[in-house]
């Protein structure tokens, strides 16, 4: 059925109003999230109920003072190490008095308690005493004397707040510039517009292996962002509401993993060859493949073009570190130490913010970006218009290999 140019009119503006509404609601999102990175309410205050009896003599009030002034050091989020700029915490002027919390002594407890001091082989290596700092304590309470590592306070900068508040500013970001593009610039049209014929471009086998991993890598991303910030986004609905999403999560996190493996995998073998760089990559790069104004021509490409060959890079060299760490999350010290699994969770957090945003510009490009581009990988067949313009260099020899039959 043909399009009346008036009706495709009208469908692109359509687009572009909708961009802009998308926009707006993205521009608002990221002002919470811009407030939530500096407000101070994911710090650790430490509470000293068993001060507070003490009051008579002032003791009580000494503690949680002390305490208060240690818990500034929290403030300095971005230090990292010690932080020599804030207010050093007034040494607890208790003279002869010392302060103890006393344990519970109940036979089995205290069995049980005994049996964890004692390190087997997996928890050896966290335990060795030649690792640690050892130092002088001004606490006035004894439990609090376990200071934290300056690498655990790095880590905790990196899951607290880099990939949960900037880790949502950035996709929220991403997907706001994604909006304003469609909003100003429009959908990316067919130039000649739809010639009614088609060209082959994707196998069934390599739509399946597609659609698989897609699949896998949407559920893998939601679980994800249900685990780290699930608490902010459930916990208004109520507990049993997070209890069951972060169930559903933490299985279905694990569930999908293999098939998007499998799926990077096969990627891997079908399209390597065809995504390997070459000059005509930088050209296209340069002119940003003519996508950013509607004068400019679309650069020659072979069967992908360089945008596409960093969207295949990212899903196999990414998706490869996020299956290697995920493994390693999976089977805790089994082959790396506290320090290692640190880092797995680290990376791991990093590198899916930064997928989950790449793969947002993909699905956009693949879907409302672009006129025509989504039916390549739905029923495998594109316009001749669209694939003269954007793979010219493709289609060329697609015509070569069929010559004498009709395109
Ligand atoms: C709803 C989600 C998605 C949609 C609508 C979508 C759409 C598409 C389309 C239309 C193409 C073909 C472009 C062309 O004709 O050249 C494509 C290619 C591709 N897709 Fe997706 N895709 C989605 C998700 C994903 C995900 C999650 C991954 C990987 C984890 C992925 C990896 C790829 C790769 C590597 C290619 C080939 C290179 C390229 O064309 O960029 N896709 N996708």
């Amino acid at each position: 059925m043909s399009d009346s140019s008036e009706d495709r009119g009208k469908r692109f503006i359509r687009y572009r109003v909708w961009g802009g509404i998308v926009a707006g609601l993205l521009a608002i999102a990221l002002v919470w999230q811009g407030f939530e990175l500096f407000d101070d309410d994911s710090r650790t205050v430490p509470e000293v109920r068993w001060g507070v009896a003490q009051d008579q003599d002032g003791v009580g009030i000494m503690v949680n003072k002390s305490l208060a002034d240690r818990t500034n050091f929290q403030k300095e989020r971005f230090v990292s190490g010690p932080s020599p700029d804030s207010n050093e915490p007034r040494p607890s002027a208790l003279n002869d008095r010392v302060l103890f919390t006393e344990t519970t002594i109940d036979e089995p407890s205290d069995l049980l308690t005994r049996t964890w001091q004692i390190p087997d082989e997996n928890t050896l290596d966290m335990m060795q005493p030649a690792r640690r700092v050892i130092g002088t304590s001004s606490l006035p309470y004894v439990n609090a004397n376990l200071l934290q590592r300056p690498f655990a306070r790095d880590w905790r900068l990196v899951i607290a707040d880099f990939t949960t508040h900037l880790g949502a500013i950035s996709i929220l970001g991403f997907s706001f510039l994604l909006a304003l593009f469609l909003a100003v610039r429009g959908r990316i049209p067919i130039s000649e517009g739809k010639s009614g014929r088609t060209v082959k471009r994707f196998s069934v086998l390599e739509r399946a292996n597609h659609w698989m991993t897609a699949l896998s890598f949407i559920m893998l991303a939601l679980t994800g962002i249900v685990l780290s910030v699930g608490v902010t986004l459930f916990q208004p609905f109520g507990d049993r509401v997070l209890g069951l999403a972060g169930w559903i999560s933490t299985w279905g996190h694990t569930i999908f993993a293999p098939s998007f493996a499998l799926g990077i995998l096969v990627m891997a073998v079908l399209w390597l060859r065809q995504n390997l760089p070459t000059r005509l990559d930088l050209h296209w790069l340069a002119r940003f493949g003519g996508f950013l104004s509607s004068q400019d021509s679309t650069p020659s490409a072979r069967r992908f073009n360089a945008g596409q060959k960093l969207i295949f890079w990212s899903a196999i060299l990414g998706g490869l570190i996020m299956v290697a760490t995920g493994v390693s999350l999976l089977f805790p010290f089994y082959w790396l130490d506290l320090t290692g699994m640190s880092w797995a969770m680290m990376i791991h957090a990093v590198i899916g913010v930064l997928l989950i945003a790449i793969f947002i510009g993909h699905i956009y490009i693949g879907t409302v970006g672009m006129e025509g581009g989504f039916w390549a990988m739905w029923d495998g067949d594109v316009d001749v218009n669209w694939a003269a313009e954007h793979h010219d260099l493709w289609f060329q020899e697609i015509k070569n290999e069929d010559r004498g039959q009709p395109l």
